[in-house]
C-alpha cells in the first residue's frame, strides 16, 4: 500500500482528484467506484473544478458507488443519492442514465444486490475505486466482524457506525441501522484503490495501516494490504494525531 501525506484535507482531496483524472484522460470510458461521507467531498470539489476550468470529461464514464442506507427514500437529504446529486453528479457532466447507487428502498434487497455485482461485471469491472474508512475501520459499510461478505449485500451497522451517524439526524430512530454495500471482494476486484483519510479522528486506524501490514476481518481496511495497486492519502492530522 502505498501512502501520501497531505498538508490538510483539501490537499488530500486535490491528489486523489489528480489519480481520478488521470484515470478518466486515459480511458475516457472508465468505470469509477465511488464514496461518500465527508471525507472524499475535497477530491469532489476538485474534480468539479477540474470538469469546469480544465475540460476533464465526464461523458462517456460509468459510476457505481458503495453503498445506500436501507428503508431511507432517494429524496431525503440523508441519502446517499442525494448525496452524490449534490456533491459531485449536478456539477461534472456525467451521463445520468450511466449512475448507479444500490437501491436502499429495493423490494427484494438480495436480488438487487445480486444484480449490482452482475451490473459490474457487464460494465467491465471498476478501473478504480474510491474509499473512505469509518473510524473502527470499516469500508463500504463492512463492519469489523468474524466474516466479512463477499459480494454485494445487507449488513447490520455496527452501534460504533450508528452513533457517528446520528449527527445527521433529528431524532435517533431515524438513524438506519441497516445498509446494503458492496462486498469485500466487490471492493478488491476494482483495478486500482485510491482511500482518503483526514482529520484526528482516524488517527487511530491510519495508525494501525501505517505500521506494519496485517490482515484482519476485526479492521475490513486492512484486506487493502492484498491488493496490487491501493493508495491511502491522508492529511497531517489523522497521520500525526
Ligand atoms: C460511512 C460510509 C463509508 C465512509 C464512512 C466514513 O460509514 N459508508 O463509506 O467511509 O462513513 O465517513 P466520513 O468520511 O464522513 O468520516
Amino acid at each position: 500500500m502505498k501512502i501520501i501525506i497531505t498538508k490538510n484535507a483539501q490537499e488530500m482531496g486535490k491528489e486523489g482528484a489528480k489519480i481520478f483524472a488521470e484515470q478518466i484522460r486515459s480511458k475516457p470510458d472508465s468505470v469509477l467506484g465511488l464514496a461518500t461521507g465527508s471525507t472524499p467531498i475535497p477530491c469532489y470539489q476538485e474534480l468539479a473544478r477540474m470538469h469546469k476550468e480544465e475540460n476533464l470529461d465526464f461523458s462517456k464514464i460509468t459510476t457505481f458507488n458503495l453503498d445506500e442506507y436501507i428503508g431511507i427514500s432517494e429524496s431525503d437529504a440523508n441519502s446517499y443519492h442525494y448525496f452524490m446529486n449534490n456533491e459531485l453528479f449536478q456539477h461534472i457532466n456525467v451521463d445520468l442514465k450511466n449512475i448507479h447507487i444500490p437501491d436502499g428502498n429495493a423490494e427484494d434487497i438480495d436480488l438487487f444486490a445480486k444484480q449490482y455485482d452482475e451490473w459490474i461485471q457487464f460494465a467491465g469491472g471498476i478501473d478504480i475505486q474510491l474509499l473512505g474508512i469509518g473510524e473502527n475501520g470499516h469500508i463500504g459499510f463492512n463492519e469489523p466482524a468474524e466474516e466479512l461478505m463477499t459480494g454485494t449485500g445487507r449488513v447490520q451497522l455496527a452501534q460504533s457506525t450508528i452513533n457517528a451517524n446520528a449527527r445527521f439526524f433529528d431524532i435517533d430512530e431515524e438513524v438506519p441501522k441497516e445498509a446494503i454495500t458492496m462486498g469485500m471482494k466487490t471492493i478488491m476486484d476494482a483495478k486500482k484503490i485510491v482511500i482518503m483519510a483526514s482529520g484526528v479522528k482516524k488517527h487511530d486506524v491510519v495508525k494501525r495501516l501505517a505500521g506494519k501490514e496485517f490482515l484482519s476481518t476485526k479492521m475490513p481496511v486492512s484486506l487493502l494490504f492484498l491488493h496490487s495497486d491501493c493508495t491511502l492519502i491522508v492529511d497531517e492530522a489523522a497521520y500525526n494525531g
